[in-house]
């Protein structure tokens, strides 16, 4: 018999493997724990409950599905804390998480709305959705997610709906095996100092091929990138017409080790337009390429700023302690994802400089005219549309006063 534990998240408590009576101890998930839950993945889920409330305001939900569910407590979470009575089709190919989930969903009063099925996600996503097809599917495996990507889309409502999906192959996307993902997410990865930038461009890169070749668009709604995951949130409609245009948000990044210097280019672009201009005079540095990948918008304000007000209506301490700062931080940089996010450390590091506050550089750079918001991705990050030479030269001159 499982030795389960009560655990609360948000508004919604719940039973699940004792983490620590599995783990030795520990307060993190090891393979020895025989039903998946990871507490630390809590500010995904306080966002994904925030922005599915934020998505119902504007879009009909009916039908939901979590293909991997582990406890169920995402499921769970939607169901007790989004308004609504859209029913979900949860699944695990692990007979001892099927047995915790429905558990989950009957003590809290959801049998009626809620169904778990035992079985292999793929399966699950291409027969269950033969008879109704989901408004929103939430992929969030151990790993890489491509796999299952297909046949999510596949499943998904032709009138549009909502994709979320969780990446945790962090080594691949970041740059470690870029062949692995080329092979994996059509893309190659890169080495950078806005290396999580890359892995979330490749997910929704990839997305948007698989999008398409099913005639389908997807408009990326968020994303979220920490240090162990990268999180994206699309909308797909069946529009083969709206993937056309889409074709010019695909492109590569191209980086310079030498110079930190990066510039995006739309695969649509002519040959011309690939001249890479090095920020140091002399800098020969050979030139990384990352892609293709999504080189189009990150987030949509609107729907951000739609989570963001709904704080304002909930004991805030039922979330984790960083939602508010990072919605407030997505919202602030969500204008500016044209090109990739400037690591000031990096930059500091490169030129031998110590790095001012974060707050100073962007007091001097909105100063001189530039526009400039900080960035979740990374504390000691901002976006601009100043150039690496222009904040280097703003840091110089701080230090010779
Ligand atoms: C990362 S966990 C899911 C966590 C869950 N979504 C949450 O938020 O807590 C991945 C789950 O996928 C299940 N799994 C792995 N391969 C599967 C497959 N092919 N089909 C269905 N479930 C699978 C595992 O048993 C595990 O419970
Ligand atoms: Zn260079």
């Amino acid at each position: 018999m499982t030795i389960e534990k009560e655990y609360t998240e948000g508004r919604t408590t719940f039973l699940s493997a004792d983490i620590e009576h599995y783990s030795g101890g520990k307060k993190q998930p090891t393979a020895s724990l025989p039903v998946f839950y990871n507490p630390r993945m809590q500010l995904n889920r306080d966002l994904s409950v925030l922005f599915l409330v934020a998505y119902m305001k504007r879009y009909s939900m009916d039908l939901m599905c979590e293909p991997l569910t582990g406890s169920g407590v995402r499921t769970l979470r939607y169901l007790n804390e989004c308004p609504g009575d859209f029913r979900a089709i949860l699944c695990d190919a692990n007979p001892l998480a099927v047995e915790t989930a429905k558990r989950n969903i009957a003590s809290l009063g959801f049998s009626n709305r809620a169904e778990v099925v035992h079985g292999d996600a793929k399966v699950l996503l291409t027969t269950e959705s033969q008879e109704k097809r989901f408004d929103f599917v939430d992929v969030d495996p151990f790993g890489t997610p491509a796999p299952y990507l297909n046949a999510a889309i596949q499943s998904m409502n032709p009138r549009g709906g909502l994709l979320a999906v969780t990446a945790t192959d962090m080594p691949v996307l970041c740059g470690i095996h870029p062949k692995i993902s080329l092979r994996r997410y059509g893309g190659l990865s890169a080495r950078t100092p806005f290396t999580h930038e890359i892995a979330v461009r490749l997910l929704n890169g990839f997305i948007y091929n698989v999008a398409g070749s099913n005639d389908c668009s997807m408009q990326p709604l968020a994303v979220l990138s920490t240090d162990h995951y990268v999180r994206t949130w699309v909308r797909i409609e069946a529009s083969p017409e709206k993937a056309n245009l889409q074709a010019s948000e695909m492109g590569i990044i191209l980086y310079c080790p030498g110079c930190m210097h990066s510039e995006v280019k739309p695969l649509t672009s002519t040959v011309r337009d690939v001249d890479f201009a090095h920020e140091i005079a002399g800098c020969s540095g050979l030139v990384r390429i990352a892609g293709p990948l999504w080189i189009g918008d990150l987030y949509d304000t609107k729907y951000l700023s739609d989570a963001f007000d709904l704080l304002s209506g909930e004991n805030p301490q039922i979330y984790h302690r960083r939602v508010p700062n990072v919605l407030e931080r997505m919202m602030g940089e969500s204008s500016l994802t044209d090109r990739p996010y400037i690591d000031i450390h990096a930059l500091c590091d490169l030129h031998n400089l110590t790095p001012p506050k974060n707050r100073f550089i962007i007091e001097r750079l909105k100063d001189q005219g530039f526009k400039v918001a900080k960035t979740h991705f990374k504390p000691t990050a901002i976006r601009t549309t100043a150039s690496g030479y222009e904040i280097t030269k703003i840091i110089e001159d701080y230090q010779m006063r």
